[in-house]
């Protein structure tokens, strides 16, 4: 029936987004392990000043041809809240900051409806470090040259709770193909940490009948991390 999701292969072990209703849990590996090839191994013992250093030199997908720069993400490292956005678009490849554009005034309005502020317990980044040219989404192969950065960032961070805005954010995150509107109102796992998904604030500046979905989504996230915080104490 084609309900079952679509698993693409990456150099690490795929994690099911939900897992199948009477399979045995698989336990996700700690987000510090390291998995994969000898890069993905660099990568993942690395510090933040290496990080930014790699990311700013990396050629290791086409997107490095035609950037101006590398954008490595921009906030509070100690962030309790991870928004992974898709990749930078002309703005941010001219500032070197993600989330700068009409679609970042989006997300600071809507981050400032729950109470929330670029850089105070937020980290702000994207799936890719570089612009794909023509405001095109990053494919596959963009994505999963990238994913290693965002998963050491994630590892340093340590983020109580991670919002992927839109379809590339979410299935590089998930590891699986997705459609916002079946995945968004759920909780889903990123290697132990909660992730929901909710519209990328771009399509929301095309599509204003989602913004509503979009404050649910929004709602729904600060009730999770409310009720982690509450348990955590
Ligand atoms: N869109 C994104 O996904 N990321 C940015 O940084 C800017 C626009």
């Amino acid at each position: 029936m084609g309900l079952a999701p679509l698993w693409r292969l990456r150099d690490r072990p795929a994690l099911p987004a939900a897992a199948p209703a009477e399979a045995e849990p698989v336990p996700a590996p700690p987000v510090d392990t390291p998995t994969g090839n000898e890069r993905t191994r660099r990568i993942a013992a690395m510090g933040w000043d290496e990080l930014r250093a790699a990311v700013a030199e990396c050629r290791d997908c086409r997107l490095c041809e035609r950037r101006k720069q590398a954008v490595l993400g921009v906030g509070d490292v100690e962030a309790d809240w991870l928004f992974v956005g898709e990749g930078p678009g002309v703005e941010e490849d001219e500032k070197g900051e993600p989330f700068v554009g009409q679609a970042g005034k989006l997300l600071d309005a809507m981050l400032a409806a729950i109470d929330l502020r670029r850089g105070r317990k937020v980290y702000i980044d994207n799936a890719v470090k570089c612009r794909p040219p023509n405001n095109r989404a990053p494919e596959p192969d963009e994505t999963a040259a990238c994913f290693p950065y965002l998963q050491r960032q994630i590892g340093l961070i340590r983020p109580k709770l991670i919002v992927a805005l839109g379809r590339p954010a979410a299935e590089t995150l998930l590891n699986c193909e997705i459609k916002v509107g079946a995945s968004r109102g759920r909780l889903h796992d990123y290697r132990g940490i909660p992730l929901i998904v909710t519209y990328h604030p771009a399509y929301l500046l095309r599509n204003l009948a989602d913004k509503a979905k979009a404050w649910e989504d929004l709602c729904f996230a600060r009730r999770t991390l409310k009720e982690l915080n509450d348990v955590g104490g």
